[in-house]
């Protein structure tokens, strides 16, 4: 396989990314114990062995207690911290009481923000440095200004190595980096087999079918023109064709599923690794972000790197998950 975009900033990244939403127990307010602690020793550990080297968080996950219990696994066994990379995001912040008062949920790409929301990462994962900082989800009431002079200082303080986005349009990449000297080299987006506009909008073109296109046009190949990264989160569709109960489902769901099983015992692979495989057969090297703590699943998952799927093979999949004939 081609090296990935990613590979120029961090030459040994895994293809395959480590997602870490689903640690330290959930969102609510509960305490962390210490089976999620041990959770997050086995999650890494199969990680690690399964060649996944990138550990993908956010300020935000389980409110914080996911970043807390990858943080106890570092303080345990701070020599891992070399072998592994680590990216979290800022920017989101949830609704609840403030200072007495209730505040909603919000974007905030501050100054001050990005620099709080980047200390508090560093003390609860336990580390000095992120190898990569994303902004989470566009912020309307951003000033890049802003956001360029916190990238300088973390970068130059060394407690961020390189900076992405997430949930941006090209245009907004564009537009952003016209501002901030740190290159932006990662751009994450859900993309998967449930989530399939990121390509409708290229072969719906001069065609009414896309009308229906929500994704904003060129993102995919503005991000591949500068060499930026594209990652995929929500690349499982939560189990949607690799075993979760989908009885209730519609009709273009259960056919996927039906491919997808097929294809994965034509190739004697899992299922995971045909889904992900999917994505990976595209040109823009993406990485899939893989959300399940379940390690038979991480084993599963990591199968992906084994198999090429041919374009008939990738056509398939992606005409029956688009549930209509391509124009
Ligand atoms: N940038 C963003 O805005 C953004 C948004 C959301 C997530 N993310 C990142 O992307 C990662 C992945 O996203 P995601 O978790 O939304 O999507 P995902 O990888 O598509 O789905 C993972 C979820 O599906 C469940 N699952 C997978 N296979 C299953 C099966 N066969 N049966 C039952 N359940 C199954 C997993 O549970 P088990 O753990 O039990 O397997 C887990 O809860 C996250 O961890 C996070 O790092 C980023």
């Amino acid at each position: 396989m081609n090296p990935i975009p990613l590979t120029q900033s961090l030459p040994s990244v895994s293809r395959i990314i480590a997602g870490c939403m689903g640690l330290g127990g959930g969102w609510n307010h509960d305490p962390v114990t210490p089976e999620h602690i041990a959770q997050a020793h086995n999650f890494v550990d199969v990680a690690l062995e399964n060649g996944m080297t990138l550990f993908d968080h956010a300020d935000i996950y389980a409110r914080g207690k996911a970043e807390h219990v990858f943080g106890q696994v570092l303080a345990e066994r701070p020599a891992i911290r070399e072998h592994l990379f680590l990216q979290s995001k800022c920017g989101i912040r949830m609704e609840g009481a403030e200072r007495g008062r209730n505040v909603p949920k919000r974007y905030d790409f501050s100054k001050q923000w990005i620099l709080h929301s980047v200390e508090n990462s560093l003390s609860r994962l336990k580390t000095d440095y992120l190898d990569l900082l994303l902004l989470h989800r566009p912020d309307s009431l951003m000033e890049p200004e802003e956001i360029a002079e916190a990238f300088d200082q973390l970068k130059k303080a060394g407690k961020v190595r390189h900076f992405g986005v997430s949930n941006m349009s090209g245009h907004q990449i564009k537009y952003l980096q016209s501002f901030v000297d740190q290159p932006i080299v990662v751009n994450q987006i859900e993309m998967s087999l449930t989530r399939l506009d990121w390509l409708n909008d290229g072969v719906s073109f001069n065609h009414n079918q896309g009308h229906s296109v929500s994704f904003v046009p060129g993102t995919v190949e503005y991000c591949r023109s500068h060499n930026i990264q594209l990652q995929a989160w929500g690349c499982l569709s939560q189990g949607m064709f690799s075993g979760r109960d989908i009885s209730d489902k519609d009709e273009t769901t259960q056919a996927t599923a039906h491919q997808v099983a097929e294809m994965a015992q034509e190739m004697d692979v899992s299922r995971e690794a045909i889904i992900l495989a999917w994505l990976m057969r595209h040109p823009a090297a993406i990485q899939p972000v893989v959300g399940t703590t379940n390690p038979q699943r991480i084993r599963a998952c990591s199968g992906a790197e084994q198999i090429t799927l041919s374009r008939e093979q990738w056509y398939q999949l992606y005409v029956t998950a688009r549930g209509e004939r391509l124009p």
